[in-house]
């Protein structure tokens, strides 16, 4: 990798992650004592008051290096997040490719921009009693997103909003193929939606990327049910105890 390139990368990982201006995490604002953790924002375990993703500076270099890797290595397909809240995930994944002279992938971002749906116990009773459709800081409409993209100079014909509850948008995406597939709907709902709809698009050498794994257990169980399933053997490799990712082999 060139220097200029892991420079810019490592900007771009600072100013998603609002690692410049350290903005306090949500509920330490809620608390009446607005903090920053340096700790907690590396670890992306809190949910920031003002950076542009809370996946944490360890995850979003993890991104950074996939998504190096898969142009150095001509793995084909474009890049989809399902979950992007402010979408500071998706501008690095943007950013990079750009950088990389690789502008033809698109970058794909997935959400209904109005939160997580209520649990649906009925079909996915490892949802019961989930309680993150109550939670307003989830719920980012696509305009502040699309702002995210402005200030960064990024927002451009290669940046597919995809609007909608994941059972009604993901299956009928135009993408044909997926170089990165990138997982972070917290419930198992969303991750079951996901998985099933954007797996069998990635492509051989690309990464399935699941952000709620370690913390999550109905995304876990999600996960696993589908690995099950289709019999996936490939070895789940942890970033940093909450992100987790594998390559596709087969
Ligand atoms: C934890 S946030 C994603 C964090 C983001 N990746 C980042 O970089 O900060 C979860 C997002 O998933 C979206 N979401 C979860 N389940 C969904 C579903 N079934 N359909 C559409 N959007 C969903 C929510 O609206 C929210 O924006």
């Amino acid at each position: 990798m060139s220097k200029a390139l892991d420079q810019y990368v490592d900007l771009m990982i600072r100013c998603v992650a609002n690692t410049i201006y350290k903005d306090p995490s949500n509920m330490s604002v809620l608390r009446g004592r607005a903090a920053y953790s340096e700790h907690e924002r590396t670890l992306g375990r809190d949910w920031p008051l003002i950076a542009h993703t809370m996946i944490g500076v360890k995850r979003l270099r993890s991104l950074a290096d996939q998504v190096i890797e898969v142009v150095e290595n001509d793995i084909p397909g474009d890049f989809i997040e399902t979950g992007v809240w402010r979408g500071g995930a998706c501008a690095l994944a943007r950013g990079v490719f750009n950088a990389m002279e690789a502008a033809e992938r698109k970058v794909y971002l997935a959400d209904s921009f109005e939160g997580l749906p209520a649990p649906s116990p009925d079909i996915y009773p490892d949802d019961l009693g989930m309680q993150f459709h109550t939670y307003e800081p989830l719920a980012v409409s696509e305009d502040l997103v699309k702002d995210t993209f402005k200030a960064y100079g990024l927002l451009a014909d290669n940046v597919v909003f995809v609007k909608g509850w994941f059972k009604d948008t993901l299956h009928l995406i135009d993408a044909e193929q997926f170089a990165i597939v990138r997982l972070d709907g917290d419930m198992y709902e969303s991750t079951i939606q996901a998985i099933e709809a954007l797996y069998p698009k990635l492509s051989v050498g690309g990464y399935l990327i699941v952000d709620d794994y370690g913390m999550i257990k109905a995304c876990r169980k999600a996960i696993h049910d589908y690995r099950e399933a289709h019999g996936i053997a490939e070895e789940i490799v942890n970033i940093d105890d909450v992100g987790v990712y594998w390559r596709k082999l087969a």
